[in-house]
């Protein structure tokens, strides 16, 4: 059981002299970076983006952060497929704690991170999920639901923890499952709710509104 989490703004002392720090970790093209990013320029969050970092080195959410100006990180994943291996995983870490992240944003990060990551940063590490969890965790979900044939699947934002895509549920949004649709069609309009509902999550966390009682998370409405 999670101990309830304590209010990130309080704890990190968030005031308007200190915006509340992001570090987004992301192995693909970037556009829920790009939101967050927008959505900390825009003030929607009252935070801002000090790093980003991948496991890929030409991703385009690199990319797409050196052009904002943002400080762009490729760190070698090491020798695993579908994991982080040690020597990369304090390289992470160390590159967090250097930027004294407040909260770890997983953005389409595609290696699982291991506990000595996840103790790091206890309840701090949200990640964004392209179904309705419990529902079709891991890979692909968009391509997961299309096959099962449901009729409306969607996006969930949750905190992380040992299991793939377990961790307590922040905020879920539906999105229909419409005829005619391809793997490609569905995850376009996914993606579309992804880009509001995930730098939405992350305002609320920045702001202090969310706690997390065991697996539930309460949102504190304001
Ligand atoms: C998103 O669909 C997210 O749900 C999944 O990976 C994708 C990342 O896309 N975990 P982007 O790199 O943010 O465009």
């Amino acid at each position: 059981m999670l101990a309830i989490a304590p209010n990130l703004a309080q704890e990190e002392g968030v005031t308007a002299q200190r915006k509340f720090r992001l570090g987004i970790l992301g192995s693909g093209k970037g556009s829920n970076a790009a939101a967050i990013a927008d959505a900390c320029a825009s003030g929607e969050i009252p935070g801002e983006v000090v790093l980003v970092a991948s496991d890929v080195e030409n991703a385009g959410i690199l990319e797409r952060a050196r052009a904002r100006g943002l400080e762009a990180l490729y760190i070698a994943p090491g020798e695993f497929r579908a994991k982080v291996d040690e020597t990369a995983e304090a390289s992470f870490i160390q590159a967090l704690q250097r930027a004294a992240v407040d909260l770890v944003v997983l953005a389409g990060f595609m290696r699982i991170l291991g506990g000595g990551f996840l103790r790091t940063f206890a309840n701090r590490v949200v990640n964004i999920h392209p179904a309705l969890l419990p529902a079709f965790p891991g890979l692909e979900a968009w391509k997961q639901a299309l096959d099962y044939g449901v009729k409306v699947t969607g996006v969930t934002v949750h905190f992380v923890d040992q299991g793939v895509d377990t961790g307590p549920v922040i905020a879920q949004e539906t999105v229909p499952v419409l005829p005619g649709d391809t793997p490609e069609t569905l995850h376009a309009r996914i993606q579309e709710v992804e880009r509001k509902i995930y730098p939405a999550s992350i305002a609320a966390l920045a702001r202090g509104e969310i706690r997390v009682q065991g697996r539930q998370t309460v949102w504190k409405r304001v």
